[in-house]
């Protein structure tokens, strides 16, 4: 909006509320993350700027429909899905996605249902150790009336409340060097009151942790302190395992549901050096059987192709995981040869965030490639490239934009939301946060969002 003057802004999003994993991802206890959302406020309250919430592309609105709408569409539809291990026993009672269980504590309509069973045992085990492995073990471990504070669901807290859970182990297939997580969320972990960390097994670091890259040292050094916390009969604990990779989880004969999970232990290939960042390992005949009631299979989530895509020539990477694109956000189509990187760029589709570039990445790295896909829209609008339709003959666009949707959307029987629909539904949720002493109280279910709106 800001760099082509009279440009006109329609957003879809599948849920009646915005923001994305900052609402529904990132964790309750991380209140000042959220505050890139007085940006998206910013740039809501121009009037060439249209939020339509509660609208799920694909599914109440075509692709096919919306082309002759728009001149360009741009992509931004995260990562709805989450990776799988491909082992046996993944899918027993007891085992959950990280995306689910983060959703179920965050409010997220989908998740609702999720019943975690937090009381089945104390031991529970994380498989992967990136930063949403550790909100997941730091929402276990830390005490309900800290969390009762933040805007976790009443739900998640009254399950929270009745945990059993004791012991978290955070599960890596690789070394300490390799681990995906940051030192800041290592760092809160041990300043968690009350809850012990096991000490790291030092032979993992070189002798001298001082000449390790900069941002391994100072996980290194975090991890060798560890806390001073110490483990108190009926106290909680966490633990980093290092060269494990899931093999298999098995279930209690009687109840059926998760008792144990069998890793298969590795070594780093003997070609590779244990202290860099990339660094392969292979297996070994041996294995680790970890005791746990409860496991997270946190491997990083995954964005699927949106129905209608390839009728638009877009094609999808399946094994990536994201809509092919140059560098900066212009979609292409596979066959892409090199040189100019503009080439087989499909007119008009232009893709941003993780669906762009992958699952991973914090909101400050997300908005600055977000930043590059509007600089490229904007650039090739200035150059007058084709766009989405062509300015006259059959093709040609009707500028309309939502406007030109807007009945087809109704008559499906969907009611849009708009931005100021949110901000009633927005009140609502801080209105009665403060019944209870926190900030907001989400609503869980979508018939409840709405029925702010209309009674
Ligand atoms: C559990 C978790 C915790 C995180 N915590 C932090 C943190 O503390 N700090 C930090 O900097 N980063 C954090 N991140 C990373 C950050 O959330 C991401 O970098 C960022 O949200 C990615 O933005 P996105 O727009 O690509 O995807 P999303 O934020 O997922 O947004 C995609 C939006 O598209 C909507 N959508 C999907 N399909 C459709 C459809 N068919 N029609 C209409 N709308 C659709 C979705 O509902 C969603 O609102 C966290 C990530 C996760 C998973
Ligand atoms: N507080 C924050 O800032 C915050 C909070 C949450 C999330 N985020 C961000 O959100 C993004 C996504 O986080 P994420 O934790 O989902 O993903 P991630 O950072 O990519 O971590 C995924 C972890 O899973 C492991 N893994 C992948 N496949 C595996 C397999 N088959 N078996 C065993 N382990 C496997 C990876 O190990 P390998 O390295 O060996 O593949 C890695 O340890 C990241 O950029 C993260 O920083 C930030």
């Amino acid at each position: 909006m800001k760099k082509v003057e009279d440009v006109v802004v329609d957003m879809y999003e599948q849920l009646p509320v915005p923001y994305g994993l900052v609402r529904f991802g990132v964790a309750p206890d991380h209140p000042e993350v959220k505050n890139c959302e007085a940006t998206f406020e910013e740039v809501a309250a121009s009037p060439r700027f249209n939020y339509v919430g509660n609208v799920r592309v694909g599914r109440d609105l075509e692709l096919s429909e919306m082309k002759a709408h728009y001149d360009a569409i741009l992509f931004s539809y995260g990562a709805s899905e989450d990776r799988r291990l491909g082992i046996p026993g993944e899918d027993l009672p007891g085992v959950f996605s990280a995306r689910e269980f983060v959703g179920w504590y965050n409010g997220l309509p989908e998740f609702q249902s999720l019943n975690p069973e937090l009381q089945a045992g104390d031991q529970a085990v994380v498989v992967g150790q990136g930063n949403v492995a550790l909100d997941v073990a730091r929402i276990l471990l830390t005490s309900v009336d800290t969390l009762r504070k933040t805007d976790i669901s009443s739900q998640a807290l009254e399950t929270l409340s009745q945990s059993r859970v004791r012991s978290v182990k955070i599960v890596g297939r690789r070394g300490p060097m390799q681990a995906a997580f940051t030192v800041k969320e290592a760092r809160e972990l041990m300043h968690i009151p009350d809850v012990a960390f096991e000490p790291i097994d030092q032979s993992m670091y070189p002798a001298e942790i001082k000449k390790l890259p900069r941002v391994q040292k100072r996980i290194a050094e975090v991890l060798v302190k560890g806390t001073a916390n110490v483990p108190e009969e009926g106290s909680k604990s966490w633990a980093l395992a290092f060269l494990k990779s899931p093999k298999s989880m098995k279930a209690d004969s009687v109840t059926g549901r998760l008792a144990s999970l069998t890793f298969t232990n590795q070594v780093f290939a003997p070609d590779t050096d244990a202290y860099s960042k990339s660094a392969s390992v292979v297996p070994t005949e041996e294995t680790t059987v970890y005791p746990a009631s409860v496991a997270f299979r946190s491997v990083g989530y995954k964005s699927t192709a949106l129905p209608g895509l390839s009728g638009l020539g877009v094609p999808f990477d399946n094994k990536l995981g994201i809509i092919p694109n140059d560098p900066f956000g212009r979609i292409i189509t596979a066959s892409s040869g090199p040189g100019d990187l503009a080439a087989g760029h499909v007119p008009g589709l232009y893709c941003a965030g993780w669906v762009k570039r992958g699952p991973t990445g914090v909101i400050a790295s997300t908005m600055q490639d977000a930043f590059t896909s509007a600089d490229v829209i904007a650039e090739d609008w200035n150059s007058g490239v084709p766009f989405l339709n062509s300015e006259q003959g059959e093709n040609r666009s009707t500028g309309l934009g939502w406007e030109g949707l807007k009945a087809k959307v109704l008559g499906r029987g969907v009611r849009p939301v708009s931005w100021a629909d949110w901000k009633a539904i927005d009140q609502a949720e801080r209105a009665k946060g403060q019944e209870g002493g926190k900030e907001r109280e989400k609503f869980t279910r979508i018939e409840d969002m709405m029925s702010v709106l209309d009674g």
